[in-house]
């Protein structure tokens, strides 16, 4: 299997964590905190220009998962017990949110928290779950 990219990036205190193959779509947070997410610049995610309350408030927007955080010094929080909901994102994949056990085609099995974002357009690389293929594609519905 493909070992998934994981990114760091700290304020001192909170560090935001960037995992690139989960982002479904473009600039939700660029949009959110702009002098946090510049796309354009090295590092990309300059997370000292912005509080601790500001980031945590962001990333948690965030529906696939691909930006999360953790506080220095915190235990790392287990996943809460959430209660299972279904969202269809326009144009985009269906969110899952809570904890679930996602079997593959070929029978493997996976556990899954928080958000998970299931491919609706048929483009993804990495079915069931959605790679952001959609925007490309121009997927509507
Ligand atoms: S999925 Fe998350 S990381 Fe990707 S653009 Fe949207 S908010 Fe940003
Ligand atoms: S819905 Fe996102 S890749 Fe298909």
């Amino acid at each position: 299997m493909e070992r998934e990219i994981v990114k760091e990036y700290s304020n001192g205190e909170l560090t935001v964590v960037w995992k690139p193959k989960k982002c479904i779509h473009a600039a939700e947070c660029v949009k959110a905190l702009p002098e946090v997410y510049k796309p354009k610049e090295k590092p990309w995610i300059q997370a000292e220009n912005a509080t601790t309350d500001e980031l945590k408030a962001q990333i948690e927007k965030c529906p696939s998962g691909a930006l999360s955080y953790y506080i220095e010094g915190e235990e790392t929080q287990e996943a809460v017990a959430l209660e299972t909901k279904v969202e269809v994102l326009e144009n985009g994949p269906l969110l899952v949110y809570g904890t679930l056990k996602v079997t593959d085609k070929d029978g493997n099995t996976e556990t899954k928290n928080k958000t998970t974002a299931f491919c609706r357009c048929g483009e993804s690389k990495n079915k069931p779950y959605c790679d952001g293929a959609h925007v490309k594609a121009g997927f509507m519905g």
